[in-house]
């Protein structure tokens, strides 16, 4: 090889190996230190996305930096999916689903069977008469069979059940329609019509407060029963909508075991790390406050010490899904109180990173 050759050669080979991360992920702008990078030996990096995100470059490329799983906010429930007895809106989660596919991200479904965002219609007859539990079972299964069944293989993870547990300590099951017109058996039918449209879907019963020694006794307390049955719940979601404040890492750890002892895998569905110590169920009349510089460091530390706890546990957590993108926009804007913005994500309202995550 003469001089000027090996000088071709060598200047190919640069400029390949450069451009190889870019055109490797097929995303022009695209870097690999991402959030999702540093996490790669623990689990996948998720986040809750609608359709239209998905379809704004800009959002696609900082999704695409940051996480290697979505979950569809709203797309997949079943008044969005399911509107009608007839009917599905597949358009968003069909939408989701091709981004995932096309750039080799996983799918996290959320989910098959809620007392909230559930349509009318699957309660009522042509006369607004409450349904027998014959009917609502099997209306249940079509929808499960349709939904689960149109995306096998695509889905690799299903939020069955989502909020069934009472947040009252006397009671086991909240008194939704589904629990009054079919008592427990709703959520052992939707397992296992859910395993049955996909035999190879993991399955999870998802839910908040989990933490909490009262309701995670009582969580524990069906899951329990369900794996003593053989019913196919596979792993719990903690949905985890955090504080600043709460939990506490004692808390954190002693859920983690206790649902590892039943021989569940764990993912953190939900995350996020409100700046605010109101929680899903105390008061909703605090003052509003913003931002300050404390309440951001404590935050830090919050995000700092369960992610810690996450590493420490990663033999049976398998993945940690973000609620929202960045402060930008959060369900927590204006839950629960109405006008109060909230700051409870990793990225800010710039979608800029905050405080690293101490290690
Ligand atoms: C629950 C649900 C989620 C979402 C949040 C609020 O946690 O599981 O799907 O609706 O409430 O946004």
């Amino acid at each position: 090889m003469n001089l000027p050759y090996k000088a071709i050669v060598f200047f190919l080979l640069i400029l390949v190996t450069s451009l190889f991360p870019i055109y490797s992920f097929g995303q022009a702008t695209r870097n690999d230190s991402g959030l999702k990078d540093y996490y790669r030996d623990y689990f996948p990096i998720g986040v809750a996305v609608t359709a239209k995100q998905l379809a704004d470059s800009d959002q696609q490329n900082f999704i695409l930096t940051h996480f290697n799983s979505l979950t569809a906010e709203n797309a997949m429930k079943m008044g969005p999916i399911h509107p009608k007895e007839n009917l599905f809106f597949w358009k968003d989660t069909d939408a989701i689903v091709a981004f995932a596919q096309k750039h080799n991200l996983k799918v996290r479904g959320h989910n098959l069977c809620w007392h909230n965002q559930a349509p009318k219609w699957m309660f009522y007859d042509e006369f607004g008469k409450l349904v027998s539990k014959e009917v609502l079972l099997q209306r249940l299964k079509d929808h499960i069979y349709a939904v689960v069944g149109r995306y096998r293989g695509q889905i690799y993870a299903w939020d069955v059940v989502n909020e069934a547990v009472s947040d009252e300590p006397d009671q086991l099951l909240r008194n939704s329609l589904w629990y009054q017109i079919c008592g427990e058996d709703f959520i052992y039918k939707a397992f296992q019509y859910a395993h049955e449209a996909d035999p190879k879907a993991i399955l999870f019963y998802n839910d908040y407060n989990t933490e909490n020694p009262v309701k995670r006794q009582l969580i524990y307390k069906l899951l329990k029963k369900m794996r003593d049955n053989g019913v196919p719940v596979h792993a719990i979601g903690l949905q985890a909508h955090w504080s600043f404040n709460d939990p506490s890492q004692e808390r954190l750890e002693s859920t983690i075991k206790l649902f590892t002892s039943l021989g569940l895998k764990i993912q953190i569905t939900e995350l996020d790390v409100s700046i605010y110590a109101d929680g899903n169920l105390q008061d909703k009349t605090v003052p509003v406050s913003i931002l300050t510089a404390e309440r951001e460091q404590q935050q830090a530390e919050q995000y700092s010490m369960i992610f810690k706890v996450f590493r420490k546990y990663k033999k049976y957590i398998n993945g940690v899904t973000f609620w929202n993108l960045s402060d930008k926009y959060s369900w927590l804007d204006n839950f629960p109180v109405r006008g109060r913005k909230n700051y409870p994500l990793l990225f800010d309202t710039q979608l800029k990173p905050k405080k690293p995550i101490g290690a």
